[in-house]
């Protein structure tokens, strides 16, 4: 099989081109990213030079450049998007830009050339749970966006929708909860609280702690993204999450400071984040229908997890820096707009 992967250079697209190379050596992967402040060039490098691996640095608005990528591979996986919910209060235009008018782009390219469409999306669509219940996102679950990250997501779901019902293309869409694990960059919550400890720094605990996630491991989301590939159903939608629903962020981070021997003294109370949603994800159709199911349990996955990043110190030290210098930005802009 020939892919293309958008967004290779990111965190789970870094993840997927490894787990797919692991797992079917002999496919042939194109890697389409335009290296944005998300991306580590440095991530892929032992695959460079063999024959069934291109990069290509890239923009995936730009018509010129997709079109003849697409032509040439059997499936799209998409994963380039702008991730983060804190840039996209700070900068909502860019994510409008990226997420949907690239994703766009690329329907545009797969209906022309009919090529399989893979969309890589986030339970972040369906809004948030309320606290104090057990409810779960699903297939079913209406989409009521909170921030513009998880509204210019939805918009690309129902573009992705739109183009199989109207044109037949031949789509599946993945809506996924949070994923951790190597290569994450470090603005995100475990790496950045893993890294701000390597570093004997406090954590910022945004609000009192309350909110809560629903952790997947990274090599889980992959299989999931391999197995919707192989074996799931053309038109369809399927959600993905972990074993352990709704973790409140103060005991994953009680937990992260447990493994890394440290006391809770590290914890810093933060200003909250506005539209501060919680999530939990139904995986049950993927499961009765495709047989998948995680396999990391998060105690497992975040000792593996802060040992990947206590090993890759190098990996990470220019992002990280660049991410402090965005959330010193962002503070000053919650300072002058409260
Ligand atoms: P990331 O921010 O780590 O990586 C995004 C990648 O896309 C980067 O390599 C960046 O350079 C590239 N990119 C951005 N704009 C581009 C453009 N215009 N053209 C080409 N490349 C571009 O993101 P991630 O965490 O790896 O997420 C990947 C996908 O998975 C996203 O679509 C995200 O919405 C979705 N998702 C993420 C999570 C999560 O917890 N991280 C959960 C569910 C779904
Ligand atoms: P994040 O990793 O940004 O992912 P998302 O908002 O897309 O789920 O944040 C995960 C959770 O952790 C979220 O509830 C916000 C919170 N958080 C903190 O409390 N402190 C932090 O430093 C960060 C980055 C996030």
């Amino acid at each position: 099989m020939k892919l293309l992967i958008t967004g290779g250079l990111g965190f789970i697209g870094t993840n997927f081109i490894r787990h797919w190379f692991s797992v079917h050596p002999s496919d042939s992967i194109i890697n389409l990213d335009k290296i944005t402040y998300a991306a580590n060039p440095k991530n892929l490098i032992e695959f460079e030079g063999k024959n069934n691996y291109r990069f290509v640095k890239g923009d995936i608005l730009d018509t010129d450049l997709v079109d003849p990528l697409v032509s040439q591979v059997d499936v799209i996986v998409h994963f380039a998007a702008e991730s983060h919910v804190d840039r996209s209060i700070d900068d909502p235009l860019l994510f409008v830009r990226t997420n949907v008018l690239g994703t766009y782009t690329l329907l545009n390219a797969a209906h022309k050339y009919q090529k399989r469409f893979h969309h890589v999306s986030t339970d972040e669509v369906f809004g948030s749970i309320p606290f104090d219940s057990d409810e779960q996102f699903n297939e079913l679950t209406p989409y009521d966006p909170s921030s513009p990250y998880s509204a210019s997501k939805a918009a690309s779901d129902h573009f992705v929708r739109s183009f199989h019902k109207t044109f037949g293309l031949p789509i599946t869409i993945s809506n996924c909860s949070n994923n951790y694990g190597p290569y994450q960059h470090p603005e995100k919550m475990i790496p950045r609280t893993i890294t701000n400890l390597l570093a004997g720094e406090k954590i910022k605990v945004y609000g009192q702690g309350d909110n809560f996630r629903d952790w997947l491991h990274v090599k889980d989301h992959c299989r999931a993204i391999e197995t919707i590939i192989l074996h799931g159903k053309i038109g369809e939608t399927y959600c993905i999450g972990g074993l352990k629903k709704g973790t409140a962020n103060i005991d994953l981070v009680k937990n992260i400071l447990s493994l890394m021997g440290k006391d809770e003294s590290f914890i810093e109370y933060v200003p909250d984040r506005p539209a501060h949603d919680n999530y939990a994800v139904n995986w049950n159709k993927i499961h009765q229908e495709l047989g998948w199911e995680p396999q990391y349990t998060l105690d497992t996955g975040l000792r593996q997890t802060i040992d990947w990043y206590q090993k890759h110190q190098d990996w990470y030290q220019d992002s990280k820096k660049e991410a402090e210098i965005f959330y010193q930005k962002l503070a000053d802009y919650k300072n002058i707009h409260k």
